[in-house]
């Protein structure tokens, strides 16, 4: 059912239900995907028998009864590329500028009490600066190179390197936000705004995961 030989991005692409079983123990299938489950759950001191008898847990849930999600290894790179857009920018140009204002007021109001918040918002900041550039490149430069009927293969190489090295950039912050939320733990006094954020941010990290996902290991392949 589960070849653990195989990386874990190989594995997500195979079985996107896995995904969220990942993200909650930090195993990384994005900028380090390459990695074995049981390579990456040594990084993490993690028992790989455990992690994976989780993963086979949510390949049979999902069996046994939700819908499939987009195929994106079936699709066309014009049509993967549309998807991306409409699904992950779309959903980052709507969220980032609520996040960005909601993290400042929640550390501004209750960073003294608790200065782990103050951290977490230099992170959101950093992200909330770093995306919207790195959205407007890949649908100015890079997705017209991938989709043009004369592809330029030196564009088409620097464009996807530096795409890469953005990714490398936004996985740290993804993990300094979680790191320093200690994995979206709550305070028992915390207030609206507070829950609001942390769901908001886990949201966030889970759509941008998937997105980077995509990218890094359905889009890229097809062209290096
Ligand atoms: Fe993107
Ligand atoms: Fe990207």
């Amino acid at each position: 059912m589960l070849d653990l030989e195989l990386s874990i991005a190989r594995l997500v692409l195979d079985h996107s239900e896995i995904a969220p079983v990942l993200q909650r123990h930090r195993l990384d299938f994005c900028c380090r995907g390459h990695q074995t489950l049981e390579a990456a759950c040594a990084d993490r001191g993690l028992d790989p028998a455990t992690v994976a008898a989780e993963l086979v847990r949510a390949i049979a849930a999902r069996a046994a009864g939700e819908a499939p999600t987009f195929d994106a290894r079936a699709a066309s790179t014009p049509r993967l590329v549309a998807h991306i857009v409409a699904r992950h920018h779309e959903y980052l140009r709507e969220a980032l500028p609520f996040l960005q204002g909601l993290s400042a007021k929640v550390a501004r109001v209750h960073g003294d009490h608790d200065p782990r918040l103050r951290t977490l918002d230099d992170a959101v900041q950093s992200l909330c600066q770093a995306l919207p550039p790195h959205l407007a490149q890949e649908e100015e430069v890079l997705f017209p190179a991938l989709t043009s009927p004369r592809p330029d293969a030196a564009v088409i190489g620097d464009e996807l390197r530096t795409m890469f090295a953005d990714h490398l950039a936004v996985g740290e912050l993804i993990h300094t936000i979680r790191a320093s939320s200690d994995d979206f733990s709550l305070p028992e006094w915390a207030c609206n705004s507070y829950r609001t954020l942390f769901a908001e941010l886990l949201a966030l990290e889970t759509d941008i995961l998937t997105h980077v996902h995509l990218e890094n290991h359905v889009l890229m392949p097809r062209f290096t």
